[in-house]
């Protein structure tokens, strides 16, 4: 532990050394498991690893070396080491905003020596960009952008190497996470952000909020600061975002757990609140030290504070003074995104990821359906959850979280999600990332990023595979993007079909399943999906936050990067690189779909600039202002 650097850990990483998981349970079992699962795979492997469950799947035996032009409108490009971006040729990109820039003008001059002033630190765009979505209103262009978590050595002054030293650098690192809301508009140099908008607006650590479903109100979420469990201060962490059919964003929790400590590593907790403490990962040390000078994070003296995150949570880009609200009905886990659709009958359906190695993929299902202008709240509230199940056959179902499948009532349900999704039965999967639904099919996505210790260690959820059929690799390097459809073309059937549409790899290393499906080559290198959305045409756009070292395993990779997808032939083809050391997440169109945006974090390099490394959002269009998505 002493020889890691805090600050500059992962959240994955920060949760192994911090929250290490069952070294053992049965370890001969779990290799005999392992052994006999290879032999199932192995009369197909020499298909073409994945092929076990592309090959019977979704994309047809043909189709997936199907011979078909091309729907691709650019020439792929190389990957690249270097420290800058790099899109197709006929593309150019922009820079739209970085962190520090004014999102009002008392905030121009903005200094980001020494980490910026605490003053302003809420009156600029945020740190380390992720989901983001788009709104028209009214003629205005809105954008809404998640700021996923700080780089505290960059964001606090240089001399403290990363750590906080008094109540105002906590507060800093707090105001400078979140969500921006802004708004933009397009001019002959390209697209700026229209500074003192009155749309324009910060929501962070410290921002008002509400509960509402099945848990608000709820002992658990009652504090001395809110004893009826019904308000909130802040959310934290917000990794992917989503879009509600009524113009709404929502804006994802993902690694709360990380943001809660303890002053006092002996403190007790009823049984409940410390085995939560536990399947969550939340620990007597704090990633970011907040409890050393705001003891709303210091367990020991506020136990309930940690189950106050973990939400999705809705805000109104239209309205800047709106409070933002907390839907318990979505559960509480480390929420990755939130991808929203309609049942065929008008019910609203939301896929969600829990980012964890051996967590879960879930949905939720309103009771009610969307109306144009109705009341909205009950739809992300009213309604039940459910964990997918992916069966050994092609074949899965959504199994429904009711007391009757997990033995909680429905407000703990909501609330310690996971382990009601280990009582009903889920497939425990590799770190599932954005789930993306298709607009011209019936289908949906979801990134499965990577597993070191898929096989190698018991999984957190504990449905004691080893590996399974959609997650059929030992020690998951490369990562897995699944694919549903839903029985009869309906996002609230409980059965479904399922393949995989890629298996990441490198074939040039690796003749075994690390090689990766068929669809992977020598020219579209990538590890690690993450970041994914489907546009109007029905492309897949798929973002990475992978190891860039471009060795060894990883050679040939490169940067991590955007590439796109055909759901229909299996084409993967790279169209951009990001800066060495960045993660890109994060894409939205304009409403012309002439520009997309595309989210750049933690560059490692001192991009944009040539100064201090910022993360940026950018915008791509074609040189011809074509169609971009
Ligand atoms: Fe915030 Fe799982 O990415
Ligand atoms: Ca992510
Ligand atoms: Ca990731």
């Amino acid at each position: 532990m002493k020889d890691v650097d805090p600050t500059t850990l992962s959240a994955d990483d920060w949760d192994e050394l911090h929250f290490p998981r069952p070294e053992e349970n049965d370890f001969d079992r779990v290799v005999e498991r392992a052994i006999s699962r290879r032999g199932f795979l192995g009369g197909v492997l020499a298909f073409g690893s994945g092929a076990a469950a592309m090959g019977a799947g979704l994309m047809g035996s043909t189709a997936a070396h199907a011979v078909t032009a091309s729907r691709f409108a650019f020439t792929p490009i190389a990957a690249q080491t270097d420290g800058t971006v790099h899109v197709p040729e006929g593309y150019e990109w922009k820079t739209l905003m970085r962190w520090g820039d004014p999102l009002f003008s008392d905030a121009d001059g903005y200094d980001l020596t020494d980490g910026g002033p605490v003053q302003k630190s809420d009156r600029v765009f945020g740190e380390n960009t992720d989901g983001m979505e788009t709104f028209s209103f009214q003629g205005h262009e809105l954008i809404a952008i998640n700021h996923e978590y700080p780089n505290r050595k960059i964001n606090l002054p240089a001399a403290q190497e990363g750590v906080p030293a008094n109540v105002d650098d906590v507060l800093k690192l707090q105001n400078i996470q979140g969500v921006t809301v802004m708004e933009i508009t397009e001019t002959p140099n390209g697209w700026s952000v229209i500074k003192d908008s009155p749309f324009n607006r910060r929501v962070h650590h410290n921002t008002p909020m509400k509960f509402v479903g099945p848990a608000a109100g709820h002992d658990l979420l009652k504090t001395e600061a809110d004893p009826t469990g019904t308000t909130s201060l802040g959310t934290m962490n917000n990794c992917g975002a989503g879009k509600t059919p009524w113009g709404t964003y929502l804006t994802c929790e993902e690694n709360f757990n990380g943001y809660f400590g303890s002053s006092d590593e002996n403190a007790s907790y009823d049984q409940k609140v410390a085995d939560g403490f536990n399947r969550y990962g939340v620990k007597a040390e704090s990633w970011n030290g907040y409890e050393l000078f705001d003891p709303r994070f210091d367990t020991s003296k506020n136990p309930n504070e940690p189950h106050r995150a973990g939400w999705i949570v809705e805000v109104d880009p239209t309205k800047p003074d709106s409070t933002p609200i907390k839907h318990t009905g979505l559960g509480r886990f480390k929420h990755e995104n939130a991808e929203v659709t309609l049942a065929a009958d008008g019910r609203v359906v939301v896929y969600m990821g829990d980012d964890e190695r051996g967590e879960y993929l879930y949905k939720f299902v309103s009771n009610g359906t969307y109306q144009p202008g109705a009341e909205t709240e009950s739809l992300l509230n009213d309604g039940t959850l459910y964990v997918a199940k992916f069966g050994e056959d092609a074949t899965g179902e959504w199994l429904p979280l009711t007391p009757e499948t997990t033995g909680m009532d429905d407000p703990e349900i909501r609330i310690f999600t996971r382990m009601a999704a280990s009582a009903a039965g889920g497939t425990t999967m590799d770190r599932p990332e954005w789930v993306a639904s298709s607009p011209v099919a019936v289908e949906a996505y979801c990134c499965l990023t990577n597993n070191k210790n898929r096989g190698v260690k018991p999984n957190a959820g504990g449905d004691d595979t080893p590996i399974n059929a959609a997650n059929p690799r030992e020690a998951n390097k490369y990562g897995q993007i699944v694919r549903w459809r839903p029985a009869n073309d309906d996002h609230a059937a409980e059965a479904f079909d399922w393949d995989l549409y890629v298996m990441a790899g490198n074939p040039t290393v690796h003749s075994d399943d690390r090689a990766g499906s068929p669809n992977i080559n020598e020219g579209n290198l990538f590890n690690s999906p993450d970041g994914m959305v489907i546009d109007s045409t029905g492309l897949i756009w798929i973002q990475t936050d992978g190891k860039d070292n471009n060795e060894g395993d990883f050679a040939g990779n490169g940067n991590n990067q955007m590439l796109v997808g055909d759901s229909v032939t299996g084409e993967i083809a790279r169209f951009m690189t990001g800066p060495n050391g960045c993660e890109v997440t994060g894409l939205a169109w304009s409403t012309d779909l002439r520009t997309m945006f595309v989210g750049i974090q933690h560059p490692g390099s001192n991009w944009p600039d040539g100064g201090t490394p910022r993360s940026s959002v950018i915008a791509i269009k074609r040189t011809d202002n074509g169609l971009v998505g």
